[in-house]
């Protein structure tokens, strides 16, 4: 672009505002890069449709299928599944995580008891398992869930139910749970099932 060719005024000043305007030109170098970006999608859409044939489903699916390997789904054990081998590696996450409050024999401190047939949130395998993943942070449970993830809740509630020995207790009582007629699991609780006369936590 030639000097002479600039601040050349477009000349409609006339026309209603008096706001005049040049006619300049774009500088090169932005020109270029203007052209150059169009040049480069033009690009860039071949090779990712058409030479590396990738897609936005291709990418998420195969983003998805990373996570899930990386963080393996969350597979909760239902009762029937767990074996004795879960309860003792339950026992040891206990041992790590859990006893400060509930004390190593599980009749509670900080926390709950955990041996009798008082729950405060619901004692079948289920209830645990979700009162150990959300916690009960206004009361002082932690959430477990970011920490531990969902195996090895599933192995802690498994040997905390293992420890249970109120009504509802144990494995076998949950599990028996699962036939409505083998127990009567919705029956209330006398206020000391285990006989122990042992307090009970707040
Ligand atoms: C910082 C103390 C603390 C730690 C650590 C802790 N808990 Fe608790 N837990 C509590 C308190 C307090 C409650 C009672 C919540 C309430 O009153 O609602 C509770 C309640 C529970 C309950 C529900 C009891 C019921 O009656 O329904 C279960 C199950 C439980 N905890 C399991 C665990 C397990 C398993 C761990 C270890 C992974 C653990 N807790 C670690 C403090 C703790």
């Amino acid at each position: 672009m030639s000097r002479k060719e600039r601040d050349q005024v477009l000349g409609h000043a006339a026309e209603n505002d008096g706001i005049e305007e040049y006619d300049n030109p774009l500088p090169d170098w932005w020109l270029g890069l203007f052209l150059f970006t169009i040049v480069w999608g033009v690009g860039y859409a071949i090779d990712y449709h058409f030479i590396h044939h990738r897609s936005q489903a291709k990418a998420y699916a195969a983003e998805v299928a990373w996570a899930e390997k990386k963080w393996p789904k969350p597979e909760v054990a239902t009762e029937a599944q767990l074996t004795p081998e879960d309860i003792a590696a339950g026992k040891e996450i206990f041992m790590i995580n859990c006893i400060g409050c509930h004390g190593t024999d599980l009749h509670g401190g900080i926390g709950p008891n955990l041996t009798d047939a008082e729950w405060i949130h619901g004692g079948t395998y289920k209830d645990v398992v979700h009162t150990i993943t959300n916690g009960v942070p206004p009361k002082g449970m932690p959430t477990w869930g970011p920490i531990l993830g969902q195996v090895k809740i599933s192995k802690v509630a498994a040997f905390v139910l293992s420890k249970n020995t109120g009504e509802k207790g144990g494995i076998e009582g949950a599990a028996g749970q699962a036939t409505p007629a083998a127990t009567p699991a919705a029956a209330p609780a006398p206020d000391d099932a285990t006989g122990d006369g042992a307090p009970k936590a707040p």
